[in-house]
């Protein structure tokens, strides 16, 4: 069984790699800070798959903390890096702490990946990094724009780092991964996703309005030059993204990749405007959603969506959820939190 370290794993899209990762027969150790996440999915992780997932609470900026995880590991034989901070408004307003801690921990942990002559390297990247494209959809030799946000100027530079550093290593290869607008909870409904304070994304916004945690919806503008005048993204299910690092990781050790560094875009391939996804919502909740019109958000992209063709050509990643399950997904989540905190807060009525 390779051993595979995964970093952030605590998070939403980490933690449903690691299910895919076991249920694939990989061993996995997670790395976490915890400071954007809490333990509560490695007990999901545990209860679907049934195994334990060693976990270290290590900040990756700590270059010592994050050596003694490999120094303790000489086995690992691939590394799947998700751990950053992804809140595109914050990385706004506090720019050094983005590039601070995106950068640095990835510095790190290429560093450690050096210095023990790890082989396999997958990196979470974003569509951020395209900006505003000339071209829609996206490939992935689409030029990249300016960043919107140093949230993704991180994403980008992160890219050039991993791309730099495998191009002057004799051992290293791997994988960029650009993820379009991950959403949904695994069909389980034991990991989702767990959004800190009020949500920026579009989906956990659209089920906490549902559930009445936020009394209104507010669509960011209605009068773009799209089909309905909402903007248009790219949906894909959280657990159709997990696979596709599995399937990367195989890609890497099987030796089928043609360049040390592969680029991959991950998404459906398909368009969804705002108003698209909150009526597909509707239809599968059967709830009538409270959602008003309001302003344009600062660096909106009006239209994106990917070619996700290399994917499913050289990693033969098929995409399984389509745009109704993925709300249904997200939907049952999101009621499950619910009951959990209902459960939760009775319990503490009764102790008093
Ligand atoms: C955002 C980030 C992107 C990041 C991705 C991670 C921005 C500008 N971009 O992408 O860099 O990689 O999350 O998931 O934040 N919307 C509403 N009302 C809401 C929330 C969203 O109308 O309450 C709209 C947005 O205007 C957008 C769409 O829904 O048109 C999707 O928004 P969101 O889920 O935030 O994703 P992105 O903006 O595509």
């Amino acid at each position: 069984m390779s051993k595979i370290l995964v970093t952030g794993g605590c998070g939403y899209i980490g933690a449903h790699t690691i299910v895919d990762l076991i249920e694939n027969g990989f061993e996995v150790i997670c790395v976490d800070d915890n400071s954007r996440s809490g333990t509560s999915l490695l007990e999901g992780i545990e209860a679907i798959t049934g195994v334990p997932v060693k976990d270290y609470k290590v900040d990756l900026c700590n270059f010592d903390d994050t050596f003694a995880v490999f120094q303790e590991n000489t086995d690992i034989k691939g590394i799947i890096h998700f751990a950053a901070y992804k809140a595109v408004g914050e990385s706004v307003q506090n720019p050094l702490l983005y590039y601070n801690n995106n950068l640095i921990s990835l510095i790190n942990i290429l560093k450690c990946a050096r210095e023990f002559s790890i082989p396999n390297f997958i990196f979470s990247s974003s569509c951020t990094v395209y900006g505003g494209p000339d071209e829609i959809p996206v490939t992935e030799s689409t030029q990249l724009k300016p960043a919107e946000s140093p949230y993704g100027a991180t994403k980008q530079m992160g890219e050039t780092i991993v791309q730099d550093v495998i191009k002057a290593s004799k051992t290293m290869q791997g994988v960029l991964l650009r993820y379009f607008n991950p959403v949904g909870a695994h069909p389980s409904t034991l990991i989702g996703e767990m959004p800190l304070g009020k949500p920026e994304n579009l989906v956990p916004a659209i089920t906490q309005t549902a559930i009445g945690k936020i009394p209104e919806l507010v669509i960011h503008g209605d009068n773009y030059p799209t089909r309905d005048g909402s903007c248009i993204r790219d949906y894909i299910h959280v657990c159709d993204i997990a696979y596709a690092h599995t399937l990367a990781l195989k890609h890497l050790i099987d030796n089928r990749n043609t360049d040390k560094c592969e680029v991959f875009n991950l998404g459906s391939g398909n368009g969804v405007s705002v108003l698209e996804a909150i009526k597909a919502f509707e239809k599968v909740s059967q709830t009538k959603l409270n959602y008003k019109i309001g302003p344009r958000r600062a660096g909106d992209i009006v239209a994106i969506y990917a070619d996700n063709k290399l994917a499913k050509e050289k990693l033969h990643w098929l995409p399984k959820y389509d745009l109704d399950q993925m709300m249904a997904t997200a939907w049952k989540w999101e009621l499950k939190l619910h009951d959990d905190e209902a459960l939760h807060s009775n319990h503490n009525f009764q102790m008093n």
